[in-house]
């Protein structure tokens, strides 16, 4: 494809919303909540929050400007920026791996929703126990021909609708189910203030204790804002680079980076009020949303009703947030190995959807298989743990570490002014120097204490 025939957005808001429903996803209602839990609330949140303001904003910036100036894919964008076969590519690769395995589990849990919005749909949580409601989540992690059933339905409408483009695919299912998730998820926040757990919710999510905080928790948290804010592996390179020339990125980024970081915490609170109202344990880990929400639902007035929307709602957030994670990939085969849109998607749909299997089967036929026992996790991980936690925690982290590196020594001042539009040096300065030096040495010093120690 060549500059005058790619596709573009057909405007801004068409742009954020399509970079905020890329962002807003399973990381703001599935796995923000359950990693939040396992590492003990407030100080998690706070390094989370602190990493979205000080590395997120200003990561979420370059890739933008990268994406829309080059009008190139994650790998090729480096290049038009810098140089042919640049160093710079190695982001761009590291990104395109991130891909293949974050969608690979991704799509897994994507799944787990859809079985839970069919089983809304058919009534099964209308007035059930607490134990038959823990139990179905049991059952599903035990039965693979289920998952795998849902896994197939999930990756199958990914692919589908990457096929028909960023317009057609895109921008008309965004602009309307965005707005709806945010109303549904307002109205159970109100609800949530009238349990009794809410205030404990709160203390938890807002009262840092350090103490609980460990040094793989404190990676977590830097991992996650990357991931939330689907950063670090050139996705919205690649969405920037359907952008128009002249839009101005710092307003937009601190728009969706605000939009996606409420999701989180307002999921986070409705989540801890029915974690806390029931006694539940808050590390109940991977399946806590499905235990705590349809508790919830199965006991309030209207709860098949609001069950039935929320589940589709978080269905549609986790598919504009595949779709953009397969766009990544596509577009880079698309525009270097000339392999027509559609035949690309569907192949590199496959591989991905096998590579799924392996999380699929991470609950059931390999649940006794653990990796790096002592290395990784103390009793190792299963895969589906496994390309969580290498994705999460070292390659988004490291991707976006080198992508602000190249933002502020080698795109530069010059490339700084032109992303802000800006002659601010307030502005240009401070966005300047956290590429430089802030974000890097931030991301750096996280990973040195993990892995080697202060
Ligand atoms: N940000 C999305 C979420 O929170 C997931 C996602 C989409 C992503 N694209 C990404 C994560 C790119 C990392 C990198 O659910």
């Amino acid at each position: 494809m060549n500059q005058s025939t790619r596709a573009h957005w057909s405007g801004r808001l068409a742009f954020i919303l399509a970079a905020a429903g890329s962002a807003i996803g399973l990381g703001n209602i599935w796995k923000f909540p359950y990693i939040t839990g396992e590492n003990g609330g407030g100080a998690f949140v706070l390094v989370y929050l602190a990493c979205i303001a000080m590395v997120g904003l200003p990561i979420l910036i370059a890739e933008m400007y990268i994406g829309q100036k080059a009008q190139k894919n994650t790998v090729t964008s480096f290049e038009v920026i810098h140089k042919k076969g640049t160093f710079w590519r190695v982001p761009g690769w590291l990104g395109l791996c991130s891909a293949f395995l974050i969608l690979s589990f991704y799509s897994v849990v994507g799944g787990w929703i859809f079985d839970f919005e069919f089983r809304s749909l058919i009534g099964e949580f209308r007035g059930a126990s607490d134990e038959a409601i823990e139990a179905t989540l049991g059952g599903l992690f035990k039965n693979w021909p289920r998952q795998l059933f849902w896994h197939t339905v999930f990756m199958g409408l990914t692919v589908g609708i990457v096929v028909s483009g960023v317009k057609d695919g895109l921008e008309r299912w965004n602009k309307i189910l965005m707005p709806v998730l945010l109303g549904i998820l307002g109205m159970l926040l109100v609800y949530s203030m009238f349990l009794p757990g809410f205030g404990n919710a709160i203390t938890f999510l807002f009262s840092p204790d350090f103490s609980k905080l460990t040094s793989a928790g404190l990676l977590e948290a830097v991992g996650h804002s990357f991931f939330t804010l689907s950063l670090g592996m050139g996705t919205l390179i690649t969405y920037g680079s359907y952008l128009n020339k002249n839009e101005n990125l710092p307003k937009i980024a601190v728009a969706v980076a605000f939009m996606d970081t409420m999701i989180a915490l307002v999921a986070g609170i409705v989540i801890f009020s029915v974690v806390y109202t029931y006694d539940m344990e808050p590390s109940a880990g991977p399946g806590l949303i499905l235990v705590t929400l349809p508790k919830l639902f199965s006991k309030m007035t209207g709860g098949y009703f609001v069950s039935v929307t929320f589940f589709l709602l978080v269905s549609f957030a986790a598919l504009t947030s595949a779709v953009s994670i397969l766009e990544t990939v596509v577009a880079y085969w698309d525009e270097t190995r000339n392999v027509a849109r559609k035949k690309g998607t569907i192949i590199v749909g496959i591989v991905i959807y096998l590579v799924g299997l392996l999380s699929v089967f991470s609950t059931n036929l390999l649940d006794g298989f653990r990796m790096g026992k002592g290395i990784l996790a103390k009793d190792g991980l299963t895969f589906f743990d496994l390309f969580d936690k290498l994705t999460s925690s070292y390659f988004l982290p490291i991707g976006g570490l080198l992508i602000a590196l190249f933002f502020g020594w080698v795109a530069g001042p010059a490339a700084i002014r032109e992303a802000t539009k800006s002659d601010s040096a307030i502005l240009n300065g401070g966005l300047l120097w956290t590429a430089r030096i802030v974000a890097p040495l931030a991301v750096f010093a996280v990973l040195y204490n993990l892995v080697i120690g202060f």
